[in-house]
């Protein structure tokens, strides 16, 4: 009785244990040590997805196995037929089918559980870096698939497990499909006579019972054929889709007739719906035994040509090594920059989820993703989007980051200003036409009272964006004989050879230049057809002070190129045209509590508190800190406005109020209902410049609040409301003038994931590669006592400890390297070997 009673009142004065449940993540959760996010449920609130490979050769798996494979480029040579606007529950350009015989019948499901919708005892699709996995349990198998693209391989690999996990033992046939898509993509859509004319699959047998289906397109059979194989013999296969689904397509992807017999048709397809389907008997599978195969679904010129691959990918022991080589790739590319700070969700965006988003937003620009189709001419590799895409990346592979900056500097006018976007193909191909001048286009006849073009064929940003890019390359990697290799300008209709040359200073020289000369009524840069507000397209004479902003920190980029060049008199030239815009700007944007966005070509402001929509932007406050235009009191003043006036618990509003109705005055931006993208809606791009100008201000604790807002990965509690992946940022988020007010959309390719990361990386944690040394310079919250980083800068490592002893923001007291105190915060470069960086905040 007595220790009954001890046992009770100890058990009282015991800490409360932590006995309430935790809802388990109703879609899925983080396994931080696998890097992976795993979904348990394949009914996400919308369509999610994965990267495999590059834009040389890859493209976007989906949660549920559509796979969307194209090469070289998505408009271009697209493989297979993803049509993304299709419900969750179709299928979409392949799947596997598992057949288990069961008595006279079969029993069929799908391992991705679309398109069969077959209930599933299990299912978790692991989302990897580069690769997907599925575990799927159903009828007493485990099913393993795993898609990925060996690194610079041509092939898409799909290496499937079925494990007899129930006794006895069961029959089983594995039919893995897929759909090809002309490689016109848009064409595709748009065209059901041609292109169903060129359409062709071919099976080819080979003597030991392999198959390998050959399709192309009539014209690209002696250029570029797809294919698909397995490494192991095939019953039959099929190649037409009408004898593939049965009775003349009234059998279904949900159930293809043709399952019921125990061979495919063996159907080739002259003409049609091209698909490929493999019959693979995987034979009797005895209990706990696994059988295993690999199917290859890829692009060369010929088969010839593939034949190597081919032969490579059917051993599995090849197929393993190619998926850790994968994990070697990445193990090594966040091995750059690997921080360990007091906030476990900020260590894990920053050490894996976002740079792996920045390596994607490289490959796809703005190309490629559920959101950007790819189709057509109309998008392409942006301009403006991949300059700042590189800087996401430049630490990582600054080489890599190099071709595509080569690529964007050659479609760089003689003028100066950029083309909007290339073809990456086209480029390629040399054909002269290679660029194009993005959404200008559409306003291009329309003409003002005196007859002359309304609106600009130019845009006011996208040449300005690549100093910066440069200028990180170059202190990335301290290689200035960049400078001096000539790359050619655009000029439309010429081949490349042809065409005007600079060098890469010259380049840079002349997008300075160009916006020096192209100032309006007030001194300020001109708009063009936009800044990087897209959707702001006001007739030519209208002035930007996000152009101006940003001229103003790109001059800042090249007073840094040319000091380190030792070029005196270009540094002080450029300070002259850095101080000019600055005047001009004081004198003319300050509104009374912030910074006005633009000026029409009368002088009348937007971005001001007398306007009745659109009173205040968040690129009109931050990007003045940014580039230190604004200064003392009214960046304060102007930051605090934004805080007041456009932050939200889900993230900082790109303006507000938004417009109302569309006002064709005002054009793309009223196009959107009040609280959607660029009209009031939380634009996520443009929330790490406010992160970033906060830490300009010194204060880090309202910087890591507006990091912590956008967060992706803490929005897994709330995905009935966010509804877009939480490993990944989103483009955009509806802002609170929407009903659906928290809401993201456009997930992957977004300028947010290059800018989060500089800003967590570069000015929160504050490293940064400059000219003479990695610079160390944090702006942490408070709270933070410190934390520890590593760096890889020019070959060396560089392990850093930062002490916050007396809860401050910013300030570096003390650097201590390698055991001596140095009298900066600069760590010099050593080019080798590891280095301890002891730094003390105070
Ligand atoms: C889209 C565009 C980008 C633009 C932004 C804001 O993200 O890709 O270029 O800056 O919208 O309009």
């Amino acid at each position: 009785m007595a220790t009954k009673t001890v046992k009770k009142s100890a058990a009282k004065k015991a800490p409360a244990k932590k006995t309430a449940k935790v809802a388990a993540p109703k879609y899925g959760y983080f396994d931080d040590a696998a890097k992976e996010y795993v979904l348990t449920t394949p009914a996400t609130p919308i369509k999610w997805c994965n990267y495999v490979g590059t834009l040389n050769f890859g493209g976007i798996v989906d949660t549920t196995g559509g796979t969307l494979v194209c090469k070289g480029d998505p408009a271009l040579n697209r493989i297979t037929k993803y049509i993304a606007q299709m419900p969750c529950s179709d299928f979409k350009a392949s799947t596997i089918y598992i057949r288990i015989k069961d008595g006279k019948n079969y029993k069929i499901f799908s391992p991705f559980y679309v398109p069969t919708l077959v209930k599933l005892d299990k299912w978790e699709c692991h989302v990897g870096l580069s690769y997907m996995r599925w575990i799927a349990e159903a009828f007493g198998l485990r099913v393993q698939v795993t898609i990925f693209v060996p690194t610079g391989s041509n092939t898409l690999l799909q290496d499937i497990q079925v494990t007899n996990i129930a006794g006895g033992s069961k029959e089983v046939d594995i039919i893995p499909v897929y759909e090809f898509s002309h490689f016109e993509a848009e064409k595709q859509l748009t065209n059901a006579d041609w292109v169903p004319q060129t359409m062709t699959l071919k099976g080819h047998w080979e003597k030991d019972g392999h198959v390998v289906l050959e399709q192309y397109a009539y014209m690209k059979r002696d250029y570029a054929v797809n294919y698909v194989t397995a490494d192991c013999k095939v019953g039959s296969f099929d190649g037409d889709r009408r004898v593939f689904l049965g009775q003349n397509e009234m059998g279904s992807w949900a159930n293809p007739l043709s399952l019921q017999n125990k061979e495919l048709a063996n159907s080739e397809c002259d003409r049609g719906d091209n698909i490929a389907a493999l019959m693979i008997h995987a034979g009797k599978i005895a209990a706990k035994k696994t059988f295993r195969t690999c199917t290859q679904l890829g692009q060369e010129q010929s088969l010839k040509v593939a034949a190597k691959a081919i032969k490579k990918y059917r051993d599995l022991k090849n197929v393993d090594k190619a998926f850790d080589e994968l994990a070697k790739f990445w193990e090594n590319y966040l091995s750059t920059i690997q921080v360990n700070t007091p906030d476990a969700a900020f260590n894990s965006m920053v050490n894996v989820h976002n740079p792996r988003q920045c390596h994607t937003t490289k490959n796809w620009s703005r190309y490629l993703s559920l959101y950007q189709l790819g189709y057509g001419t109309s998008r392409g590799i942006g301009y403006r989007d991949s300059s700042q895409d590189l800087m996401g990346v430049m630490s990582h592979m600054p080489e890599e980051a190099l071709v595509l900056t080569k690529n964007l500097l050659s479609v760089q006018r003689p003028e100066g200003n950029a083309m909007h976007q290339y073809a990456p193909l086209a480029l390629e191909e040399d054909n002269g036409n290679e660029a194009n001048a993005g959404d200008s286009r559409e306003k291009k006849g329309v003409l003002d009272e005196n007859g002359n073009p309304a609106y600009a064929d130019w845009y006011g940003d996208d040449h300005l964006w690549i100093v910066l890019t440069v200028a990180n390359y170059l202190r990335e990697t301290g290689k200035m004989e960049l400078l001096n290799e000539e790359i050619p300008f655009y000029e439309a209709g010429k081949k490349r050879a042809q065409r005007e040359k600079g060098t890469v200073l010259e380049h840079l020289k002349r997008s300075l230049k160009f916006s020096r000369e192209h100032l309006g009524k007030h001194g300020l840069p001109l708009l063009g057809f936009a800044d990087w507000n897209d959707c702001m397209n006001l007739p030519l004479g209208a002035e930007s002070t996000f152009n101006t902003a940003l001229y103003a920190k790109a001059l800042l980029e090249m007073m840094g190129i040319e000091e380190a060049l030792g070029d005196k008199e270009a540094v002080e030239m450029y300070k002259g045209w850095y101080e000019d815009v600055k005047k001009a700007f004081n004198d003319s944007a300050w509104d009374g509590k912030w910074w006005t966005r633009w000026f029409d070509k009368d002088g009348n402001g937007y971005g001001v508190s007398s306007a009745k929509y659109g009173k205040i932007y968040c690129n009109g406050q931050s990007w003045p800190v940014i580039s230190g235009i604004a200064f003392g009191d009214r960046a304060v003043q102007g930051m605090d406005s934004l805080n007041k006036l456009l932050n939200t618990k889900y993230g900082v509003k790109s303006s507000t109020p938004g417009y109302r109705g569309f006002e064709p005055a005002v054009g793309g931006i009223s196009t959107y209902p009040p609280g959607a993208k660029e009209n009031g809606g939380i634009f996520l791009h443009t929330n790490p410049w406010v992160m970033i100008a906060e830490t300009i201000l010194g204060r880090g604790d309202k910087a890591f609040e507006y990091y912590c807002q956008i967060n992706p990965a803490s929005k897994n509690g709330i995905l009935d409301i966010f509804e877009s992946e939480p490993y990944c940022y989103p483009q955009n988020i509806l802002g609170d003038e929407h009903k659906q007010f928290g809401m993201g959309r456009n997930a992957w390719l977004s300028g947010t994931s290059s800018w989060t990361y500089q800003a967590a990386t570069q000015f929160i944690i504050g490293i940064r590669a400059s000219f003479d040394g990695l610079v160390v310079d944090p702006c942490i919250p408070s709270a933070w006592a410190g934390f520890e980083a590593t760096r890889k800068f020019r070959g060396a490592t560089y392990q850093i400890t930062v002490k916050n002893p007396n809860h401050v923001c910013k300030g570096v007291a003390k650097m201590v390297v390698d055991g001596q105190e140095i009298d900066s915060n600069v760590a010099p470069v050593f080019t080798k070997g590891v280095h301890k960086v002891e730094v003390t905040l105070g």
